[in-house]
């Protein structure tokens, strides 16, 4: 696109609360998927995917969520689930796995399961009590650190709660990972095959990328740690 073309402005207040969501969810893409498992006080499991979900620290490792609250004021299970028992797994979502991920984010009744009723087969995690997906190539299992409300939705609750979790344990596909010769773990994202969520109802794959170096700093020569 030329350089001289004009831009539409948007006041953000000027929009209803559809609108907005459309905007955020077609611009701030792709977005990784958490496809997150948790369980209630009384280990009844579910399983949904979320994509307002980002890595915001490295030490510890931490990641963050959006859960938003449905319009007649009610948590989602998986919210509900977290802030009762302060665990979460995140599963990696391949593309072998984007259907089954996307087929659990059906507005199923908190007694029905998501792994039955889709057909995902789990697997116990190591460090917390909700179960991985069996098929993941990679494995956060995560520890709730705080949950902060954001913005006012109907019913005087929160419109999302934001969930930040600190990773306690890695798991990784055999396969997924090599060491290199510094003994460092390199992820090949070929064997990942990560999928990004755009807006509306669409995905993106990873196979195509691009590789930039590092840029050194001009005034010092040294590299960009
Ligand atoms: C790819 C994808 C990403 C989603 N991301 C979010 C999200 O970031 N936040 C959210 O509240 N809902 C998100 N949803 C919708 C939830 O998955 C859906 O509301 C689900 O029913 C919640 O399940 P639960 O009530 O069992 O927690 C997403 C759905 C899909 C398909």
């Amino acid at each position: 696109m030329p350089a001289d073309v004009p831009f539409e402005e948007i006041p953000a207040d000027a929009l209803s609360v559809s609108a907005t969501y459309r905007l955020m969810t077609d611009l701030v893409a792709p977005r990784p998927v958490a496809w997150v498992s948790t369980v209630d006080g009384e280990g009844r499991r579910n399983l949904a995917p979320f994509s307002y979900y980002q890595a915001v620290c490295s030490h510890p490792p931490m990641i963050v969520l959006a859960i938003s609250w449905h319009a007649d004021g009610r948590m989602k299970d998986t919210l509900r689930n977290i802030l009762e028992t302060r665990e979460l797994v995140v599963s990696h979502v391949s593309e072998a796995l984007v259907e089954a991920a996307n087929a659990t984010s059906a507005a199923f009744a908190p007694e029905v399961s998501e792994w039955e009723a889709v057909g995902v087969e789990a697997a116990p995690a190591l460090r917390v009590a909700p179960p991985r997906v069996a098929g993941a190539r990679a494995v956060l299992e995560c520890a709730l650190r705080q949950a902060i409300p954001l913005g006012s939705g109907a019913h005087g609750g929160p419109s999302s709660t934001l969930v930040i979790a600190e990773v306690v344990h890695f798991a990784l596909a055999e396969g997924v990972a090599h060491r290199d010769a510094r003994g460092r773990l390199q992820i090949d994202p070929d064997r990942l095959q990560a999928v990004g969520r755009l807006g509306g109802i669409a995905y993106t794959r990873t196979e195509s990328r691009l590789e930039l170096p590092r840029p050194a700093a001009p005034q010092t020569g040294k590299e960009t740690p």
